[in-house]
């Protein structure tokens, strides 16, 4: 439980910063700040770090990165945390180009859920907002839909001017696999010079946009995960369309339930507040497990009520170096 009485039980790890693709809202163009390897924890600490926060109540477990695909040990360390008592699920959050060859090995090895980016569908939109090809992208979405994972969900984030037109083709295709879609309002995380404050579109102005053609059927009662979408049917299709308006949506931080390791092993209180408390330097250190519990404890009594990406909020390094 943190001050706000919210009870924290779900730990999302990035894996690494590194990526394969370069979406405009996560990296800058031309960034080469990648963590140098030295600082990168190795799959021994984040084991560790698994450890402590099983011990601490934490149940679910996350993979991002960057891409966490591009971690050569991903398959071992999925196999590894599943051994740990007390994780109870783990997912993984990936771009999908990868998942074609990796979807069966990991699902083997005992991952639960995917969550897939997936922000256009026509391969000139995706390349233009992800640097990357679509078809790589529906492969690994086919390949782990073919495998049958506990649950599977595919994410865009909004942009106008990049993807509005992709919207109802991205619900269709997913729903056409049974999967539901979520759209995610744009988080000004990373400062890029291809995207700026004008690209941001409101869920609200989405889903009025939907409603013209069918209307959306709220779906309260369906918990897919415990994540901060609100899931509505549309009408017509019964396709599932999740909504994340993370900026938009007043309360939005009330049910937070999460904390964040970043790839060089600060452990991130919440994504929109600066504040990280150093567990590399620990981990290094001879520390032992009691330490580390302590300063886990300290991470969720000083986590923020609430985001502050409607402020002043500037931060401190890109999405890709804190985990999406
Ligand atoms: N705003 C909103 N979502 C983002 N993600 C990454 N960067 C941002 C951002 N600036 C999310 C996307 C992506 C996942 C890895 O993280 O959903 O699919
Ligand atoms: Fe890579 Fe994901 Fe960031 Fe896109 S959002 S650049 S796929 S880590």
């Amino acid at each position: 439980m943190d001050a706000c009485g919210r009870i924290i039980d779900y730990l999302r790890l990035s894996i690494t910063d590194r990526c394969n693709e370069r979406c405009l809202y996560c990296m800058p163009e031309g960034y080469c700040g990648w963590e140098q390897t030295p600082d990168a924890l190795t799959s021994e600490e984040i084991l560790r770090v698994v450890r402590v926060a099983a011990g601490l109540g934490f149940r679910k477990f996350r993979l991002t990165g960057g891409e966490p695909l591009v971690r050569r040990d991903v398959v071992e360390l999925v196999r590894a945390m599943r051994g740990i008592p007390g994780v109870e699920r783990i997912g993984l959050s990936t771009n999908g180009t990868r998942l074609a060859t990796l979807a069966a090995p990991l699902r083997e090895a005992g991952l639960d859920t995917v969550n897939v980016s997936l922000d256009a569908l026509s391969p000139e939109a995706y390349r233009r907002i992800t640097g990357g090809r679509v078809e790589s992208a529906i492969a690994g979405i086919r390949a782990a839909v073919a495998v049958g994972y506990e649950r599977m969900k595919l994410n865009t984030v909004l942009l106008r001017g990049h993807n509005e037109a992709e919207i109802r083709p991205l619900i269709r295709f997913a729903a056409g696999l049974g999967l539901p879609l979520r759209l995610i309002e744009l988080m000004p995380v990373t400062e890029t010079e291809g995207l700026d404050e004008t690209a941001f579109l409101s869920v609200a102005e989405v889903m009025d946009e939907l409603r013209r053609e069918e209307e959306l059927i709220p779906a309260p009662n369906l918990r897919l995960g415990h994540g901060p979408a609100k899931y509505f049917r549309l009408a017509r299709t019964g396709a599932l369309v999740g909504f994340i308006g993370a900026l938009t949506t007043p309360h939005f931080c009330d049910t937070c339930n999460r904390m964040r390791l970043t790839a060089d092993g600060q452990l991130r209180p919440c994504l929109g507040n600066d504040g990280e408390i150093d567990l590399r330097a620990l981990l290094r250190s001879g520390t032992g497990n009691a330490g580390l519990t302590a300063q886990f404890r300290a991470a969720l009594r000083q986590k923020p009520a609430r985001h502050a990406f409607c402020g002043e909020y500037a931060p401190c390094r890109p999405m890709t170096a804190i985990g999406g």
